[in-house]
């Protein structure tokens, strides 16, 4: 299938290509390069640097290539980001896919994949969190992307196409067998990243927020899931579109939770360093588990977690963090 990538060049998007090209699909990518790096982008990937908000321009590229789906990654990632500067989410976020949408319908596009949250859900009520939680949001990433599923599902209803939102819990980890690709932000928020440069001595120490959340050990529980096993479940959403499915929300995690320490724990098992920790206050706005149900994606789609051993996503991302800093 003839594919856009919207985000391309940052760390999920480029992941998906590269996962779209091994599975046969002709892929375009889309990226503006406010975040991602063109380099990650293989040279022979017909590649646009443009905003998906520009409408005629992105209107064109799906014409041209013929897109029959679109994979929309670019987005604004930072919570604490969407609380100061909610402008960039709403225009950023919203706003870019709701002229992504019209690009979409204008060019006759009618599989559209959305990268989405387990943000949607607010503070949960209950976990592991199924599909069906209340969608209340605490923050304006949260907010701007349960929006985008809202328009998606009411574009849905009335016209000709169907979407899956795949909710991602903690994307963490990278390709081992791609040198290149992994995760890095600017400036990184992201617990991983931080902790496997402090491993490297690029940060003096890791600051836990929070040691007396009702947990097993104090610190927030989170579902992290690998980079490589949210690629596996677009592959499986693009041929669930394709064979008719109706269009639905699926939670992409583990099922399992670590905490803050087990994960700082893993990162030194894996590095062999000493990785320092600075015990500090909460961070505003970290509910204290996140964990994701994902019978769904499982019953409908076919897909699982098959490479989301904490060993294993902090051992794939080290390698790309000790590569990138050697
Ligand atoms: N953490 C620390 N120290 C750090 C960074 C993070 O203790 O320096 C903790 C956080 O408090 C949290 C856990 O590590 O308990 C994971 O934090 P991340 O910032 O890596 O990820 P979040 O769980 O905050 O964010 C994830 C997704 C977001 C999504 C959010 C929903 O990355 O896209 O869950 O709440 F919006």
């Amino acid at each position: 299938m003839r594919v856009l990538v919207t985000g391309g060049a940052g760390y999920v998007g480029s992941h998906m290509v590269s996962t779209l090209r091994r599975a046969g699909h002709p892929v375009v990518v889309v990226d503006d390069l406010s975040c991602g790096h063109r380099e990650t982008v293989p040279p022979d990937v017909p590649f646009v640097q443009v905003d998906v908000a520009d409408r005629p321009r992105v209107t064109a590229v799906l014409r041209e290539h013929r897109v029959e789906a679109i994979l929309h990654f670019a987005a604004r990632i930072q919570v604490g980001e969407s609380v100061v500067r909610p402008r960039l989410y709403y225009t950023g976020n919203l706003a870019a896919s709701v002229a992504l949408l019209e690009s979409a319908l204008d060019a006759g596009v009618e599989r559209f994949i959305l990268s989405s949250t387990a943000a949607v859900y607010g503070a949960p009520i209950a976990t592991p969190i199924e599909e069906d939680h209340p969608a209340v949001p605490v923050n304006p990433y949260g907010e701007t992307k349960l929006a985008t599923e809202r328009m998606l599902a009411a574009y849905s209803s009335a016209y000709r196409l169907r979407y899956a939102a795949l909710r991602y819990f903690n994307a963490c980890g990278a390709d081992p067998d791609t040198p290149n690709l992994g995760e890095r932000h600017v400036p990184e928020t992201h617990l991983v990243p931080i902790v496997l440069e402090t491993a490297l001595g690029i940060r003096p120490s890791v600051t836990v927020f929070g040691t007396d959340y009702p947990t097993p050990d104090g610190t927030c529980l989170r579902d992290y899931v690998h980079v490589l096993d949210l690629c596996d479940a677009h592959l499986a959403a693009l041929e669930y579109l394709a064979n008719g499915g109706q269009s639905a929300a699926f939670n992409l995690g583990t099922g399992h939770g670590h905490s803050v320490n087990e994960v700082i724990e893993a990162a030194r098992r894996v590095s062999g360093r000493p990785i320092p920790v600075t015990y500090g206050a909460r961070r505003p706005g970290d509910p204290p588990a996140l964990v994701a149900s994902c019978s769904r994606a499982e019953r409908v789609l076919g897909w699982r977690a098959k490479r989301s051993s904490i060993e294993r996503i902090v051992g794939d991302a080290w390698a790309f963090h000790a590569r990138l800093h050697a």
